[in-house]
């Protein structure tokens, strides 16, 4: 049984999805949902499962090792990001290195990188007249979206999208996605 640790910074469908999903399977389960956010819905809807929560400031996060340290005793061997909105620490970089996951709302390496993340992606997306959109799942690195893709899927950018309904198609396959793409890698941990 492997343990998972979610990094979130905002409302945690995904974290809860892959909360529910692992509940049912002997392969891995969430130990610890965390947050740069102290008042982040993520928190609430993983104590509903009964899962440690705690949330943590800038300079607990990049100058102290207590992130590192509770995730150490919590026995963590991997560490998922989702709608995680700051770069990874170096000290957790270099313990969890190949261990770190973070999906993302767009085919990479396109629409990534500082200030991309959830809606903002989708404008520029839509804006670019893109006709094809999806999710990317990849290792995560000292540089924003920039790390080695595991996984892609993709779904169609329609002429009268907005905001909202690709976001939502986009979440479809995140959700139907990432819970699975997280079990073959813990499988072949
Ligand atoms: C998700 O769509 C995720 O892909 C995205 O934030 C959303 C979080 O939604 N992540 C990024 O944009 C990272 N650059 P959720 O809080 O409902 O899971």
């Amino acid at each position: 049984m492997k343990n998972i640790a979610i990094f979130a910074s905002g409302t945690g469908t995904n974290a809860e999805n892959i909360i529910k999903y692992f509940s049912t399977k002997n392969s891995a389960r969430v130990i610890l949902v965390l947050s740069n956010k102290s008042h982040a819905p993520v928190l609430e809807r993983a104590a509903k499962f009964n899962i440690e929560t705690g949330f943590f400031d800038r300079h607990q996060f990049y100058d102290t090792e207590e992130v590192v340290n509770l995730l150490l005793k919590k026995k963590t061997d991997l560490i998922v990001l989702a709608g995680f909105l700051w770069l990874v620490p170096d000290n957790i970089l270099t313990l969890f290195r190949g261990r770190i996951l973070n999906i993302h709302p767009a085919l990479l390496p396109s629409y990534g990188g500082k200030g991309m993340y959830g809606d903002r992606v989708h404008k520029a997306v839509i804006a670019a007249g893109e006709e094809e959109s999806g999710i990317t799942v990849h290792y995560v690195n000292e540089v924003y979206d920039s790390g080695d893709i595991i996984f892609q899927a993709r779904c169609k950018v329609y002429p009268d999208d907005d905001i909202h309904s690709l976001a939502e198609r986009v979440h479809s396959l995140e959700y139907e996605h990432y819970p699975a793409v997280i079990e073959r890698f813990v499988g072949e941990m």
